[in-house]
């Protein structure tokens, strides 16, 4: 029997042996604005597609991996849904069509897979009569297995507008235990579980506008998924993707580490199967960049970690398992994935930071839980209102679900509608935020300037200074235009890299300009006019010129990244990888994943790393290439990069190569000194590095020289002769030194002063009561003194004061009195003179006052008070 590596490998192999072109998956984050992650084998093709740009060959096929979350809470429950996928897919840019398409599709799942023939079903669009001929005639499955279905079934999109077409599907008659009857069709009601949909095949010829309405695209083109666990499942003949050596040991490894067997019960079954499904997502999600957090992509991950971490919960485990269940996810695809090798340490780290992160927020929920629950069984009520719940939920991350668990063991109401309402209530406030965020007539005009217009050529990799002609001035008020030109040497703000800066000139005309930002390579340039702005008009020719002082800095700090990055890699390992970077005139910024702090010994190495490569002046090569070309040559790729685009790489022979757009130094000698300022952490599992170089690093040094300067005159030692720390020391010994002194001398001071007391001492009707007010005495010097008369006099009360500006009192009574004065009952009397209160136990008490000029007439009161009790 075929397992499902085989499976995956055949459709490779099948498909190479018909001329495609084999590509590795492309990352889970597209490089799509549109979209938040790779949920079909053609997300890294839709330029293909749409005709926006060329196919680097027209024949193509993939195992892609995938993640769709719009079902999320079916996962689990039922047998076929996932997070994460693989789609095999084979695809046609404008070469063959329809009946190509069907008759391989069919050729492998009959031939190769070997499924039996007269268990298949195909659908076809509702007016598709050319794939049901080709079905029929070509294929031979008869006509009473081909159904006709609308645009629901069988019409495909990745989204409302853009590529899209009809479909066909092939489906497996799993029988009528499954549903339905002996004569039940595929596209009956109550069958769904029962035929199952293993390949979609789309015939992708069409483009749906904006309107919704749907132009030819200038090619057709095939786009087929098929999902290997549905496949598998299958060819391996099991009726749930669970049970398929795809998946089947990542569950019991969960079984295990969780201490449930398979089939003990529904219950234990579904969370199992949330647990196995998610592990998968996790491992990818992080093996490709993502990290958890509270928005995006992140948020995805957040939410299924954390759905994974309370389903062990469930499961009746408190340990951190997900990330150990890492090692078979890895086990089992390695070998078709293997980037899931070299970071499997790091997607483990990752894991188990959120796992226990996730379960501290279990514990302090449960509490806040308990608390709100015995609020309301002191109210009288025995529900926790929606409110309550969302706020469990949406502030401390508490599922709602275990919120629910809890209230009914002990008996306390709660109603999802009233959670749902308010859960509703919060979605609409952010999609009106989004609403407004979102600026669509920009991207209109963005659009049809293109199409008109082309691209800004981009000539700053070469020129500071370049004559460019205005094809577009927007007057902004108050001297400011935005404008956009044929070409221009500046710089728009991109990859991190900020935009340059500088002037635009012509004739009476002068402006200066503070911003560039790009929108599909259109650069728009932001400038302050200072002279001519009402003359700027399209077709008019000016001087634009860059800030090459600023834009050097720049490019030194740009390389310089680069180095670090390599640095980084080279003394914390390869599981760090670029979480984001800032590269502006002062300094660079980088940041990126690394589980925890990065100690001065590595920081000291880096840098060194760095400055070793400046030093040997080597000559930085950029050259365009090919992705593959790239690839081959082991640039280091960043996310979403995509085939068949020419990519620029940027080349520190022999140290670092990385895909760039930035512009930097011709030899790595520009970038002047390389100085680490700091190192932090900025999120779970994220680390950030600001740097300096050229200049800006002269001027740290030369600041750090200055106070080292001043910092010798005040200690009078003289820094050029290492004589200053050696000062520094003995000046700090000696200060301890004295500071020792001074304690000693307090102590005895105080014993003198504590002797000096007793003088003090009354008799009261036969008790030793020692009463005395005193100024600027801390409160524990107050609770000495008492102690020591106590030990001194043996039976006795002590009624102490201070005016530290507020009133602080202390009152002892020794254990024999306490039956007849209380230090708590009277510390509270005396202080109510201050403005104050307080009380305790009734052998020593501490109270406070806000007046310190009534501590005298406050002992008093506490004279008279004791006076009467004893
Ligand atoms: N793109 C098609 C799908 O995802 C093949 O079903």
């Amino acid at each position: 029997m075929l397992s499902g590596n085989d499976i995956r490998q055949k459709f490779i192999e099948f498909f190479k042996e018909k001329e495609h072109k084999h590509y590795e998956s492309a990352s889970l984050i597209p490089d799509d604005p549109t979209l938040l992650l790779t949920v079909a084998g053609m997300v890294p093709f839709k330029p293909f597609f749409l005709g926006q740009k060329e196919a680097p060959t027209p024949r193509v096929t993939t195992h892609q991996k995938c993640i769709r979350t719009n079902d999320l809470e079916n996962v689990g429950r039922t047998a076929r849904h996932h997070t994460f996928f693989e789609m095999l897919g084979n695809f046609s840019f404008g070469d063959y069509f329809k009946e190509e398409s069907i008759a391989w599709s069919w050729e492998f799942v009959t031939d190769v897979l070997g499924l039996d023939k007269d268990k298949m079903w195909i659908s076809v669009f509702t007016t598709d009569d050319e794939a049901e001929r080709i079905w029929n005639e070509k294929c031979g499955v008869p006509m009473e297995r081909i159904v006709r279905l609308g645009e629901e079934d069988n019409w495909w999109s990745a989204g409302p507008v853009g590529s899209c077409g009809p479909c066909s599907e092939i489906h497996v008659d799993l029988g009528p235990e499954y549903g339905g009857d002996e004569n039940s069709k595929l596209g009956d009601p109550g069958t769904d579980d029962r035929f199952i949909e293993i390949w979609n095949l789309v015939f992708t010829e069409w483009n749906r506008m904006e309107d919704g309405s749907l132009e030819p695209l200038p090619k057709k083109n095939i786009d087929t998924g098929a999902g290997l666990e549905r496949v598998a499942a299958m060819v391996q003949k099991k009726a749930n993707n669970f049970e398929t050596d795809l998946l089947f040991p990542i569950l019991e490894e969960a079984g295990r580490l969780t201490d449930t067997k398979y089939r003990a019960s529904e219950k234990s079954d579904f969370s199992l199967k949330v647990i196995t499904d998610h592990i998968r997502a996790i491992t990818f999600l992080i093996n490709d960049g993502v990290l958890p957090s509270n928005e995006g992509r992140g948020y995805v991950l957040r939410r299924i970690i954390r759905r994974a971490v309370r389903h062990g919960r469930l499961l009746g485990t408190k340990e951190n398992f997900l990330n150990v269940l890492v090692d078979k996810v890895v086990e089992i695809m390695g070998g078709a994935y293997p980037e899931i090798r070299t970071n499997k340490e790091h997607i483990q780290k990752m894991v188990r930071i959120e796992e226990e992160k996730f379960s501290h927020t279990l514990d302090q929920g449960m509490n806040i839980v308990n608390e709100e629950i015995e609020k309301a069984i002191e109210a009288g009520e025995k529900k926790l209102s929606g409110e309550v719940t969302f706020k469990l939920y949406d502030t401390y991350g508490f599922p709602y679900e275990l919120t629910e668990e809890i209230c009914e063991e002990k008996g306390v109401e709660v109603t999802h509608a009233e959670f749902l309402e308010k859960m509703e209530e919060q979605k609409e406030r952010a999609r009106s935020a989004r609403e407004v965020v979102k600026e669509k007539g920009q991207d209109t005009f963005i659009e049809e300037f293109f199409d008109k217009h082309g691209k800004t050529q981009f000539t700053g990799y070469t020129e500071h200074s370049t004559k460019a002609k205005i094809l577009h001035v927007k007057d902004n008020n108050e001297g400011n235009y935005t404008i956009i030109f044929d070409k221009t040497p500046f710089y728009a703000e991109s990859g991190g890299q900020a935009a340059d800066t500088g002037k635009i000139v012509g004739e009476d005309i002068f402006g200066t300009v503070l911003d560039v930002q790009k929108q599909k390579d259109i650069y728009m340039h932001t400038v302050k006019m200072a002279e001519g702005g009402h003359k700027l008009v399209a077709g008019m020719e000016l001087e634009l010129s860059i800030n090459k002082y600023r834009r050097a800095e720049i490019k030194r700090n740009h390389t310089a990244t680069h180095l670090l990055h390599k640095a980084l890699k080279e003394v914390l390992g390869d599981h760090v990888q670029q979480a984001g970077s800032l590269v502006s005139q002062d300094r660079l910024r980088f940041d990126f994943t690394h589980y925890e702090g990065v100690n001065r010994e590595q920081l000291k190495e880096i840098e060194k790393i760095v400055n070793e490569e400046v030093f040997k002046n080597t000559a930085v090569d950029v050259a365009e290439l090919t992705m593959e070309e790239a690839k081959e040559k082991g640039a280091t790729m960043l996310f979403g990069d995509k085939y068949g685009d020419k990519v620029r790489v940027v080349d520190v022979p022999g140290f670092s190569m990385e895909l760039c757009g930035g512009t930097h130094v011709e030899r790595t000698g520009e970038i002047g000194l390389f100085n680490i300022l700091t190192e932090t952490g900025i999120a779970a599992g994220v680390r950030r590095i600001e740097a300096t170089t050229g200049f800006t690093s002269y001027k740290v040094v030369n600041q750090m020289e200055e106070g080292i300067i001043e910092l010798s005159k005040v200690l009078k030692a003289d820094a050029s002769h290492g004589q200053l720390i050696t000062k520094a020391t003995k000046v700090m010994e000696e200060l301890k030194g004295a500071q020792k002194e001074i304690e000693a001398l307090k102590a005895k001071l105080a014993g003198f002063e504590a002797n000096s007391l007793f003088e003090n001492v009354e008799d009261v009707n036969g008790v030793k009561v020692l009463m005395k007010a005193f100024k600027g005495k801390e409160a524990g010097s107050l609770r000495d003194i008492v102690d020591k008369a106590k030990d001194k006099l043996q039976s006795c009360v002590v009624i102490l004061g201070t005016d530290n500006e507020k009133a602080v009192f202390a009152v002892g009574v020794t254990k024999d009195l306490i039956g007849k004065v209380k230090a708590g009952d009277l510390v509270r009397e005396i202080a109510t003179i201050a403005g104050g209160k307080g009380g305790g136990r009734p052998d020593f008490a501490q109270a406070g006052g806000k007046d310190g000029s009534k501590v005298e007439e406050a002992l008093a009161h506490g004279m008279g008070l004791l006076k009467e009790a004893l």
